[in-house]
């Protein structure tokens, strides 16, 4: 992913209505010829396997941190005691109790954080935001989203830190899909009341890449059966958040239903945005959506399709925007409270799968 920052930094003028410059100055991996690869990076002036040396530059103001899940914590605590601002990656700490303790501290010295998610930022899911704002659905019947991948269902993939729980969390597949699926749910204001968890591990073996097999011990697909109180009204909302969903490769959609319209849209139809209407007769009505939806104008010409590079473009766009104080009423990154209460969702998740229960979601909102 740090890749993917450099090559949206790298075309930063693309941007039209943005007048900040952004340079990305230094990289730090342990991988020496991933590294190496940032030497396509005219701006770059500090390569290094050390972070301190990264943190200790006066000249460094924002860090992206996108490193495997256990080490989160540690890394986005460090980058605040450095006196940085973070970009921090999803899932905001590898638990509950880790996400709790680095909004704490970021709370406490006043940095300026965010954590990615950036299908959002995609026009058709603007237009749904727009959609559900404007009152048109009338009464929320409910509402599903979700995020899908399938390339884990070859069982010849090797395995790596993602599939393992050390490494990615007792959440597994909800800490690498989840934030992407709850970032407009929440941003609408659902908050989830209770969940009732199907947690599932598919394929628990795969190659270790040195000729034997690892056990593969994380979740691969959840399913969250929620409920919401959206205006006095308890609503069901299913989040699925998949890793062997066979034919989808990274698929986010969301589809929200009421009773007076509806609105749907998928990333595996890009431009395509459904709104679903009732005059006489019921129908969905479906708008090619171009790239003049996305929250940042840029030289892309309004009919043509947005793609991933597009949309984490955005993001980072939305984050250094509102960190200078003009992202105005365009659509932001997920805020550390958003990432929090992601972590008290699936919290307990786990907690109503190994009870078996529909649980309660308690979200607190200080140390204990
Ligand atoms: N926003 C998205 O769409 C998206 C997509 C994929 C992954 N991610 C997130 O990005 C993060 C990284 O995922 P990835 O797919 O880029 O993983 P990756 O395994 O491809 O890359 C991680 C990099 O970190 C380096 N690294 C490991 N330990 C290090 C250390 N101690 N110090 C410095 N470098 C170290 C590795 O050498 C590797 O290059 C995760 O949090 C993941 O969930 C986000």
């Amino acid at each position: 992913m740090g890749k993917e920052a450099a090559s949206s930094f790298a075309r930063w003028f693309a941007l039209n209505d943005l007048n900040i410059n952004v340079d990305l100055k230094a990289v730090c991996d342990l991988n020496q010829t991933v590294l190496d690869w940032y030497r396509n990076v005219p701006t770059v002036e500090l390569l290094t396997t050390d972070y301190l040396e990264l943190l200790a530059r006066p000249d460094i103001d924002v860090v992206y941190v996108a490193l495997p899940h256990n080490l989160h914590e540690k890394y986005y605590l460090d980058v605040l005691a450095a006196g940085k601002d973070l970009l921090a990656e999803k899932p905001f700490g590898i638990d509950l109790e880790a996400a709790r303790r680095v909004k704490d501290e970021a709370d406490k010295l006043g940095r300026f954080v965010r954590c990615s998610s950036e299908m959002p930022f995609l026009p058709g899911p603007q237009r749904v935001l727009k959609e559900v704002r404007s009152g048109r659905l009338g009464q929320i019947i409910e509402i599903k989203a979700g995020f899908l991948h399938s390339s884990d269902l070859d069982r010849s993939k090797p395995i790596n830190w993602k599939r393992q729980e050390e490494f990615c969390g007792e959440i597994g597949v909800m800490g690498d899909l989840g934030m992407h699926v709850l970032h407009l749910p929440l941003r609408l204001g659902w908050k989830p009341e209770r969940v009732y968890a199907q947690l599932q591990k598919i394929i628990t073996t795969r190659p270790d890449g040195k000729g034997g097999m690892a056990e593969c011990d994380t979740w691969n697909n959840a399913t969250l059966n929620t409920e919401v109180n959206i205006e006095d009204h308890l609503v069901p909302m299913t989040l699925e958040m998949k890793r062997i969903a066979p034919g989808e490769t990274n698929t986010w959609y969301i589809q929200v239903l009421g009773t007076e319209g509806g609105v749907r849209y998928s990333t595996k139809d890009i431009k395509t945005l459904w709104i679903f209407k009732t005059e006489g007769e019921q129908w969905w009505q479906r708008t090619d959506l171009g790239f003049k939806g996305m929250p940042f104008a840029t030289i892309t010409g309004g009919i043509f399709e947005p793609g991933f590079p597009d949309c984490f473009m955005q993001m980072l766009a939305a984050y250094i925007a509102e960190r200078e104080g003009v992202l105005g009423n365009r659509f932001g990154c997920v805020t550390p409270q958003e990432a929090l209460d992601s972590h008290y969702i699936f919290d307990a998740a786990i907690k109503s799968f190994k009870s078996q229960t529909l649980e309660m979601i308690d979200y607190k909102d200080v140390l204990v």
